[in-house]
């Protein structure tokens, strides 16, 4: 009976390719390696921060809900953004601030784009047009319990487009979502206002 030769020579091609492939192996882990190390460094120079946003201020003008439920009001908001970071500085390429009531969204407005650099604080002044907003629900009768009794709780919601700056390395957009609850308004503006942190979402 014949041999068969083939599954030796298998086997003997094997053996010899084995050292190849773990030398790629072993370069592959280097380079993961080498990559994480780097990642390491530029993270401990850089030392991220968590920004932080909060309202400052908040005032209604010109309140008038109509007999037909529809809304027209001014808000005006002071929101105070800061950037703790000493290495990152960040473009702000869109933001966009609306104002809540019980879920339910009375106004939107757009704030310019712009550009912070680090250990900055940038005060935010959106002015926003709530103009003929039909109410659903239960909301124009709180509206009205609330106008009475001298003060409301509104949801302040920002959302911007943004990119982080370290040295000359710009990365891509990333959204950032800024959340601001319980805003508690007074209608007299001699009333003051308790400062409302915020949450951020990136
Ligand atoms: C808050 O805004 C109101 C109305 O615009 C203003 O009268 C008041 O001085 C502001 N308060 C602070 C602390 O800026
Ligand atoms: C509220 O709006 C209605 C309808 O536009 C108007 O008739 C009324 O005069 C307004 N009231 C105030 C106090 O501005
Ligand atoms: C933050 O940056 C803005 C815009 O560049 C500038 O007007 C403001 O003075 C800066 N504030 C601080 C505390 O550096």
């Amino acid at each position: 009976m014949a041999q068969p030769n083939p599954p030796r020579r298998i086997f003997a091609q094997r053996q010899r390719r084995s050292p190849l492939l773990w030398y790629i192996a072993v370069i592959i882990l280097g380079l993961v390696v080498l990559v994480g190390i780097a990642v390491l460094i530029i993270w401990l120079v850089v030392k991220p921060k968590h920004l932080e946003y909060s309202v400052e201020n908040a005032s209604i003008h010109n309140f008038n809900l109509t007999d037909a439920n529809h809304l027209y009001a001014n808000f005006d908001f002071s929101i105070r953004a800061y950037n703790p970071n000493s290495k990152v500085s960040i473009y702000y390429d869109s933001v966009e601030v609306s104002v809540q009531y019980e879920d339910q969204t009375l106004a939107t407005n757009a704030v310019a784009p712009f550009f912070q650099s680090h250990k900055n604080v940038t005060r935010l002044q959106p002015s926003l047009t709530a103009q003929t907003v039909a109410l659903y629900g239960s909301v124009p009768a709180d509206l009205r319990r609330d106008k009475s009794s001298g003060n409301i709780e509104l949801d302040v919601w920002v959302r911007a487009r943004i990119r982080f700056k370290v040295g000359r390395w710009k990365s891509e957009h990333r959204i950032l979502r800024i959340f601001c609850s319980p805003v508690l308004v007074h209608f007299s503006s001699s009333k003051g206002f308790d400062r409302t942190k915020c949450d951020v979402e990136l």
